[in-house]
């Protein structure tokens, strides 16, 4: 660290946290909701009790108000489309207007600002069926939907994010299902499916603005700086792959509205470019974020990948690095420790990957996701002392002001989560919340909401704007 000085966090800094809907509202087939691919998903447990998740969609009173208590100045979570347009095109679901509108409101009376995810995983499984983001005209469908969201929602909301980690999605399209088991080129596949949602989410920024001039928007990739495994030239290489493919090309496309060169020349090789029709090129410079809004768990490390010689995957990563044979191959960090889900801990990393972002891109950063999943326990008398959590998120804003003193325009810290909430990967036992929800996997006891010694603390650090952590 070389600064003797640190700067304070902004005055106006939106501390606050995230959720998704899919993983916290629960009310999945109420109120003529749709059915999305989460509904449809396979989970480990009970598939009934897994979509009561929280059930914030009955309690989000009592929820906002606890988040009003901690002090949030900001809020993010998503809209689950099939709420709005059950069947993904079509028509409109009054009650799930009604129902964001009263979210929204709620909010805006504490006076937490609304910052809106218009998709988080849970494509309508209506258009699924018909070949999901492979299909262009899903493009249009969530065109109309993000018009929808601002016809409805944009005289109060001036942050919007427009798709949640689609880098993720893609890299790990094969095993979510983004491509279809009989495909003759299933890479190819995947990254016409990429060029589709980065043709969508340029449409819904260049709308955004022509609706709501005064309205933010930005992109919600997950952004982790990439390490080589040692000074070796050829692992920087290979740590200047991952990064191209795994970061740089959706930001870059994001911001600058053009394919990296590195991601492009590695889809040329692996025969998987996607087909651009006439005029996208155009569609795609034509969006504008005005913020970069990314989720960060933790650092990737690759190195050298020998032709010839398997390159396998690496498990230190949240979001596993994938090796691809010549390209990269992932290596685990061994200066860092684990979380007891094998995740790799790397406050450090968060700041080296604050200052990669904003030196690239010089756009006004937020967090949309950080966090520890833990298995949180209720002590005998009713706490739950959850200090590991303090000292992870602490660590992680202690590297946050850091940055900030780099010079790094950053705006805000939402981190993962609000309150406990069903985990993408494990089941409901994996808890991020500054709030307990008293569930099992397998039995939904009383939903009780119960504040953890986190909760107290976060309070405490909100009230001093981040001055006493
Ligand atoms: C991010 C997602 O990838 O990681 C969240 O945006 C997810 O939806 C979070 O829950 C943590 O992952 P997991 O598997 O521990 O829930």
């Amino acid at each position: 660290m070389f600064h003797k000085n640190l700067k304070p966090f902004p005055n106006d800094f939106f501390w606050g946290a995230s959720t998704s809907a899919y993983q916290v509202e629960g009310a999945w087939n109420e109120d003529g909701k749709g059915l999305s691919v989460m509904d449809m998903g396979k989970h480990p447990e009970d598939v009934t009790d897994f979509k009561v998740t929280s059930d914030h969609y009955h309690n989000y009173k009592e929820d906002i108000a606890l988040f009003a208590e901690m002090g949030f100045k900001a809020y993010r979570f998503s809209i689950a489309w099939t709420r709005i347009i059950p069947n993904g095109t079509g028509e409109i679901n009054p009650k799930g207007i009604e129902f964001y509108n009263n979210l929204i409101n709620e909010l805006i009376k504490y006076k937490i600002e609304p910052i809106v995810t218009m998709y988080h995983f849970d494509l309508p499984y209506e258009l699924q069926k018909k070949g999901g983001w492979g299909n262009r005209e899903t493009v249009e469908a969530f065109a109309n939907y993000s018009k929808v969201l601002f016809e409805n929602f944009g005289d109060r909301v001036k942050y919007w994010l427009t798709i949640n980690e689609q880098n993720m999605m893609i890299l790990h399209g094969s095993a979510l299902g983004l491509v279809s088991n009989d495909s003759a080129n299933p890479m190819k596949d995947l990254y016409q499916s990429n060029h589709h949602m980065l043709l969508a989410q340029a449409k819904a920024m260049k709308l955004c603005h022509e609706m709501f001039p005064n309205a933010k928007i930005g992109p919600a990739p997950n952004i982790s700086t990439v390490y080589p495994a040692s000074s070796k030239p050829e692992d920087i290489t290979a740590s200047q792959n991952w990064n191209a493919i795994r970061n740089w090309l959706y930001l870059d496309m994001a911001v600058y509205g053009r394919y990296n060169n590195i991601a492009w020349s590695y889809l040329e090789e692996k025969n998987a470019l996607p087909d651009i029709s006439e005029g996208d090129m155009e569609i795609l410079a034509s969006g504008k974020p005005d913020f970069i809004a990314f989720n960060y768990y933790s650092t990737a490390t690759v190195e050298a990948s020998i032709i010839g010689e398997k390159a396998g995957n690496s498990v230190g990563d949240q979001q596993i690095v994938i090796g691809d044979e010549g390209v990269y191959k992932g290596a685990s960090n061994p200066n860092l420790q684990k979380t007891e889900f094998g995740w790799e801990i790397d406050p450090i990393g968060f700041r080296n990957t604050l200052r990669d972002i904003y030196e690239r891109y010089a756009l006004p950063l937020i967090v949309t996701e950080n966090g520890l999943g833990a298995f949180d326990k209720i002590e005998e008398d009713g706490t739950i002392k959850d200090d590991y959590r303090i000292d992870f998120i602490r660590k992680h804003l202690e590297q946050a002001q850091l940055a900030i003193t780099d010079g790094v325009k950053l705006f805000g810290y939402c981190p993962w989560s609000a309150i406990d909430l069903v985990s993408t990967h494990q089941g409901c036992s994996k808890r991020y919340g500054f709030i307990y929800v008293n569930r099992e996997e397998f039995d939904l006891k009383d939903l009780k909401r119960i504040r953890k010694n986190s909760f107290f603390w976060y309070k405490k650090l909100i009230a001093t704007n981040g001055n006493e952590m």
